[in-house]
């Protein structure tokens, strides 16, 4: 390595001398997260400066990559000039190249630094907006491209991710099938109150509020089916639980009933909390989560009726009453009465969507369910089993006020070879902020689309 070798013609040697130098060999570069195994090797790193603090004749500039965080150490004593020069000028967020040595961290038993050799600025940052001072919400929202590049926003989006794998890898291992349902819509299928409109091709379209009646449709081709992506709603509530633009997932089974359905929003909630805090310690430490309710995130979970629940909140001095909405302020009530997530089923069904089968012993109950995740954090999961019966969904439909004619297709289903099934939504950003213990779901999506917030 590092020696240009050249073909041979006859009297070469009188040349070699000159033409055989060593081309200087650019050292390996490596990324941020693979330093640890890398000690006492030489290494270049790219990536920008986080923070930097130093001495008389020292520099510590943090460094990261996205892969990671690491201070490289600068000494006055050994470097040339320029580059102690470059570190000392060196500023935030200014995307740099550093080579050096792999070492221990001096205080840190478990970390390494790197000893610096050398150090490039390769683009300048002249007065990035956000300090390691305190922001405003505001602020770091208007400033959201630049913030997620704070650790903090990083560990999120890492918690999001491993979230959206375990819900994937949930499903494809089950046998179900990724069936994508379109977003431009004819008509509601969670009410019409929280449309957005869009014009079509002179034509009216809604974005889409959930992809479940598409996925009815597909469970009767493919059985066991699910979708995952963006859905919107014209929420005018502002609420730390409320976006305008959520991610979902919405698994839907055929010949599946109420308790298959919950059984089902069981194991993959179990699923998901064990694949974090399996592959998250880290992200979950520097959020300082407490652990120790994930870890009681073990099934089976609770599940109580809606009745239950509302003797719940009237033994806790709530003067709820049959027929009332459970709001957050209820689903915090009735929660704390558990240790993980509690399944309330049966809601009466004049409050629910118009697809919801009502119980055949008690009609005025649907057959729904909505999962409570612990310690406030409420409904993370809605859905149920589907009204198959086509004169009871024409029914529903009419007294709902929705336009027969846009839902044709859907009855289609019940006109042929109509059959019991059941699914569910879960929401990413709801399930975002439990794991990671957060207040506000604003956190938990890198771009939010909220009442007041289009931008960036
Ligand atoms: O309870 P929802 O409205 O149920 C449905 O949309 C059904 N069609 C799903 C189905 O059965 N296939 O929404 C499901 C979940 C909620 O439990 C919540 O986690 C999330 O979606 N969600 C929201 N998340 C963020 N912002 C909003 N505005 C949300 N609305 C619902
Ligand atoms: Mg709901």
């Amino acid at each position: 390595m590092g020696r240009r070798t050249l073909p041979r013609w006859p009297g070469m040697e009188l040349f070699a001398s000159a033409m055989d130098v060593p081309a200087p060999t650019p050292l390996p570069r490596v990324e941020i997260s693979k330093l640890a195994g890398l000690v006492g090797e030489r290494v270049r790193l790219t990536g920008w400066l986080y923070n930097k603090r130093g001495s008389k004749k020292l520099a510590f500039l943090e460094v990261r990559d996205g892969t990671g965080v690491v201070q490289c150490t600068v000494a006055q004593a050994d470097v040339p000039d320029a580059t102690w020069q470059a570190a000392a000028e060196v500023t935030q967020e200014s995307a740099l190249e550093v080579e050096g040595e792999v070492r221990a961290h001096p205080r840190r038993a478990s970390e390494v630094e790197l000893g610096v050799t050398s150090l490039r600025v390769t683009a300048p940052s002249v007065e990035y907006p956000i300090s390691p001072k305190e922001h405003g919400t505001d602020f770091l929202m208007d400033h959201r491209h630049l913030w997620l590049r704070s650790r903090r926003q990083h560990a999120i989006l890492g918690v999001r991710h491993s979230i959206v794998r375990a819900i994937r890898d949930f499903f494809d291992t089950r046998g179900f099938t990724l069936v994508d349902a379109p977003i431009f819509t004819p008509n509601a299928c969670e009410g019409t109150s929280t449309l957005f409109e869009t014009e079509y091709h002179g034509d009216t379209a809604y974005l889409t509020q959930s992809g479940q009646l598409y996925m009815e449709a597909a469970a009767a081709a493919l059985g066991k089916v699910y979708c995952f992506g963006p859905t919107f709603r014209a929420e005018k509530s502002k609420t730390r639980r409320h976006l305008a633009e959520f991610w979902m997932v919405e698994p839907e089974v055929a010949f599946l009933d109420l308790d298959g359905d919950m059984q089902l929003a069981e194991d993959l909630l179990c699923a998901i909390v064990a694949r974090v805090l399996d592959a998250r310690r880290t992200e979950l430490a520097l959020l300082e989560r407490d652990l120790a309710p994930l870890e009681r995130v073990q099934g089976p979970f609770p599940r109580i009726s809606y009745r239950q629940a509302i003797d719940v909140l009237r033994e806790a001095g709530h003067d709820a009453k049959f027929g009332d909405d459970l709001g957050a302020d209820e689903e915090t009530l009735v929660s704390q009465r558990f240790d993980r997530p509690v399944i309330v089923h049966r809601y009466p069904s004049e409050a629910k969507a118009f697809y919801m089968k009502r119980d055949p012993t008690a009609p005025e109950l649907a057959l729904c369910m909505d999962v409570l995740a612990p310690e406030g954090y409420g409904e993370i999961i809605g859905g149920g089993q589907r009204e198959d019966d086509l004169a009871a969904l024409e029914a529903r439909i009419d007294a709902h006020h929705l336009p027969r004619a846009a839902f044709d297709w859907y009855l289609d289903l019940r006109r042929y070879g109509s059959f019991p099934h059941a699914g569910f939504g879960l929401g990413v950003e709801r399930t975002v902020a439990w794991l990671c213990g957060l207040p506000h779901v604003r956190e938990t999506i890198p771009f939010p689309r909220m009442l007041n917030r289009l931008a960036p």
